[in-house]
């Protein structure tokens, strides 16, 4: 019996990394993001893959939120094997325009909440000596981004986060790797700029954006005993747009 959590599926790659997991044989599957009810698509989603699959309310970037629904988890199917950070905003300006509020509300989620949601789970999988966590970072936590001071620290962060707390957990069976994407089709780049897009497009060799498939397969194998002498790594899923 297995069971994973996946922070902020509702939609996007979360969603998909919740059905790849379904799809590979994991048998419990916690859909979570601020509100339980937007959960619903992907929990139907995950069902008609034949995996159980229950919605949950967990709000990333608050510590008591994170710890009320990890207890839940363990009382409901008695352990977490695979966590999922995959909360992620953004706001972005530029250097000069950008707010302390916009610096905070990207840190506090996309880094301090994976900080507090590996803190939490890794209690319960440092006793069952064995589990798997995966952080989704980003391109532009390796490259830098004009526009995007907070998200790419936040990500950059997440980066030196998966690897600090690989080395701390690895003696005691318990995998941190991160996936790093590119430029993925989802809500969070439907907003930008055919410009924008344009200019994205003509840095990546593949010539094309990912699709939330491709990042929930990297995912999904990071997650699996198939790597299972894995950690402490960054997969880029990128086309070939950064090759560090
Ligand atoms: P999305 O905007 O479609 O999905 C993000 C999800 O996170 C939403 O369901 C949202 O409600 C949830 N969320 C936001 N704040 C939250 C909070 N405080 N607590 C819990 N959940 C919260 O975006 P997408 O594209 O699916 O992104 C998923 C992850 O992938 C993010 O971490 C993003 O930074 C990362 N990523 C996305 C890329 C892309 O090109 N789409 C590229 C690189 C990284």
């Amino acid at each position: 019996m297995s069971t994973a959590i996946v922070t902020g599926s509702a939609r996007g790659i979360g969603r998909a990394i919740c059905e790849k997991l379904a799809k590979d044989g994991v048998e419990n599957i916690v859909v979570c993001d601020v509100k339980a009810e937007w959960c619903e698509e992907t929990v139907e989603a995950v069902k008609a893959l034949g995996a159980n699959a229950v919605a949950m309310e967990i709000n990333v970037a608050e510590g008591a939120s994170i710890d009320a629904g990890v207890e839940a988890i363990i009382k409901q199917f008695g352990a977490i094997d695979i966590c999922v950070n995959n909360a992620g905003i953004t706001r972005d300006g530029l250097l000069m325009r950008m707010t302390e509020e916009d610096w905070d509300s990207v840190l506090d989620i996309n880094l301090k909440g994976a900080f507090l949601m590996t803190k939490a789970v890794s209690r319960h999988m440092l006793r069952a000596r064995k589990g798997s966590i995966v952080n989704i970072a980003s391109v532009v936590g390796l490259m830098g981004n004009a526009g995007q001071c907070n998200y790419s620290a936040s990500k950059g962060g997440l980066v030196a986060l998966t690897k600090s707390a690989a080395r701390e957990l690895g003696a005691r069976g318990v995998r941190v790797n991160a996936v790093a994407p590119g430029f993925i089709k989802s809500k969070m780049t439907d907003v930008l700029t055919e410009d924008v897009k344009n200019r994205m497009l003509s840095a990546i060799p593949m010539g094309k954006f990912g699709e939330v498939e491709d990042v929930a397969n990297a995912v999904a194998f990071l997650a699996s005993d198939a790597a299972a002498y894995v950690t402490g790594q960054v997969i880029s899923v990128n086309g070939g747009m950064l090759m560090p």
